[in-house]
C-alpha cells in the first residue's frame, strides 16, 4: 500500500516536462479561462479557500488547477477514473508545487486512497466529476463536511446522483452543477464527446469507420455528439434508447433506431452512453458478429456487462494498447476499448483543450460563487445563473473573432409586449 504522508504520489515526476509542454498547448486554446485567471489572480479571489479536486487528470485540468492556485486557494488534487490520468500532467503538476495524487492504472483501492489524501487538506470547497469526492466526505468522512462551503458537479452523471441524495435529504453542502450550465453540456457533451469518443475509438483500432453499422446506445447529448461525427465519417449509425423523445429524436436526425437486442447482431462497433448500466449483456455478447468492438463513453464502467463477456470468453490478449481481444468459447472475437471505462479519456486525450475552455470557466466561476457566497446558499443542487453563460458564450465569441447583433431599444419592447399580435 501506498504511503499516507506522501506529499504527491505520480508515476514518474521526470515526465514532469512533457507534461509541462502539453499544458502550455491547452493554454493556448483556453483562452476565456486564461482571461478568468489573469483577472482573478489580480482579485485574488480564492484567497483562504482550500479546494479539493477530483477531476480527470488532462492538460485541460491542469489549467484549470493553475487557474484555481493563481486566485489564491490552497489546493489538493486527485483523478476521478483510474485509467483517465495523463502520467507527464500529473508530474508537471506534481513538480510545480500541487499535491496531486494520480497515475494511470491506479487500482480502486489506490482511488480512493488518493481521494483521501486531498480531504487530508480539510476542504472549503470540493470540485468533482462523478461524485466520487462528495460521496466520500458524506459517506466515510462525514465530520469533514461541515468545514465545506460548498461543492461544483461536472459531469450529467454526478448530478443526477447529487440531485437524488438532495431530494432524499442526505446532501449537507451546497452544490453548483456544472454539466447543467447551457455552455457546458450544450458544447463539451456534444461537440467535445463526439470527437474525443471517436479520437479514442480510432486510436485503440485504427479501422475504418466508413461503412461501418455503429451503435449508440443512448441519444442524449453525449450519444448525439459520437452518433453525428460517426455519421460524418461515413458509418451506418444505429442508436438504441430507452426514452420515446430521445429515440425520436435520434430517427429524425435521420439515425435507425432498433432495440439492443436487434442491433447487437448487426453491429461493428459499439458505444455506450447512457450513465445507466448494463446496456451490453450476456444476450447481447451472444448475438455479435466476429470482430465485433464494444466500448464505453459514460462515466462508470458499468455499461458494458464484462462479467458476462468473461464468462463466456475462453481467452484474452491486449492486441494493441486499449483494445483487448476475448476469444470466445464458440471461436468469435470481441474486442473491448479501455477495459469498459471512459473510451474518449482512456484511450485519448479527453474533450480537446478549445470545449473545455468554457466548462472549466464555469467550474473557475462556481468556484469563486461559493467562495463568496457559499455560506448563504440553501443546501441543494444549484444552477448556473443564466447571466454566466451569456458571459462566458460572449467571451468565447469574442476569442473566436465572431460578431453577433444585438437587439434594439424597440425589439426589447416587443419581446415583453403581449398586446400585439398579427
Ligand atoms: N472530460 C472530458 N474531457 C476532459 C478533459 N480533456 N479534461 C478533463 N475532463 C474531461
Amino acid at each position: 500500500m501506498v504511503n499516507a504522508k506522501l506529499p504527491y504520489k505520480v508515476a514518474d515526476l521526470a515526465l514532469a516536462e512533457a507534461g509541462r509542454k502539453r499544458i502550455d498547448w491547452a493554454e493556448s486554446r483556453m483562452p476565456v479561462l486564461m482571461a478568468l485567471r489573469e483577472e482573478h489572480a489580480k482579485r485574488q479571489s480564492l484567497k483562504g479557500t482550500r479546494v479539493a479536486g477530483c477531476l480527470h487528470v488532462t492538460k485541460e485540468t491542469a489549467v484549470l488547477v493553475r487557474t484555481i492556485v493563481a486566485a489564491g486557494a490552497e489546493v489538493a488534487w486527485s483523478g476521478c477514473n483510474p485509467l483517465s490520468t495523463q502520467d507527464d500532467v500529473a508530474a508537471a503538476l506534481a513538480a510545480g508545487g500541487v499535491p496531486i495524487y494520480a497515475w494511470h492504472g491506479m487500482s480502486v483501492e489506490e482511488f480512493y486512497w488518493a481521494i483521501d489524501r486531498t480531504l487530508d487538506l480539510h476542504p472549503t470547497l470540493t470540485l468533482d466529476d462523478g461524485a466520487d469526492l462528495i460521496f466520500s466526505v458524506h459517506n466515510r468522512h462525514p465530520e469533514l463536511a461541515k468545514e465545506v462551503v460548498g461543492g461544483t458537479e461536472e459531469t450529467t452523471t454526478g448530478v443526477h446522483r447529487l440531485r437524488a441524495m438532495a431530494a432524499a435529504g442526505a446532501l449537507k453542502y451546497p452544490v453548483i452543477a456544472v454539466n447543467d450550465a447551457e455552455t457546458k453540456w450544450d458544447f463539451d457533451n456534444v461537440f467535445g464527446t463526439g470527437q474525443s469518443s471517436l479520437d479514442g475509438i480510432l486510436r485503440a483500432t485504427s479501422v475504418l469507420l466508413a461503412g461501418k453499422n455503429f451503435v449508440v446506445a443512448g441519444f442524449g447529448h453525449c450519444g448525439w455528439g459520437c452518433a453525428m461525427r460517426a455519421k460524418g465519417q461515413g458509418a451506418n449509425v444505429i442508436c438504441t434508447e430507452v426514452k420515446p423523445t430521445a429515440a425520436l429524436k435520434a430517427v429524425l436526425h435521420g439515425h435507425r433506431v432498433l432495440p439492443m437486442d436487434e442491433a447487437a447482431s448487426i453491429g461493428d462497433i459499439f458505444i455506450t452512453a447512457t450513465g445507466m448500466k448494463d446496456v451490453i449483456v450476456k444476450r447481447h455478447f451472444e448475438r455479435m458478429k466476429d470482430g465485433a468492438i464494444v466500448c464505453n463513453t459514460g462515466h462508470y464502467d458499468c455499461e458494458i456487462n464484462l462479467k458476462d463477456l468473461e464468462a463466456l470468453t475462453a481467452s484474452v490478449r491486449e492486441i494493441r494498447p486499449n483494445c483487448d481481444e476475448h476469444v470466445l468459447r464458440d471461436g468469435r472475437r470481441i474486442y473491448v476499448l479501455a477495459k469498459g471505462r471512459l473510451v474518449n479519456l482512456a484511450a485519448a486525450e479527453g474533450h480537446p483543450s478549445e470545449v473545455m475552455d468554457m466548462s472549466f470557466a464555469n467550474q473557475f466561476l462556481s468556484l469563486v460563487r461559493l467562495a463568496q457566497e457559499g455560506r448563504s446558499l440553501p443546501v441543494a443542487v444549484h444552477d448556473i445563473p443564466e447571466a454566466q453563460d451569456q458571459e462566458l458564450a460572449g467571451l468565447k465569441l469574442k476569442t473566436l473573432g465572431v460578431g453577433i447583433d444585438a437587439l434594439t431599444e424597440d425589439q426589447i419592447r416587443y419581446a415583453s409586449d403581449y398586446a400585439s399580435g398579427t
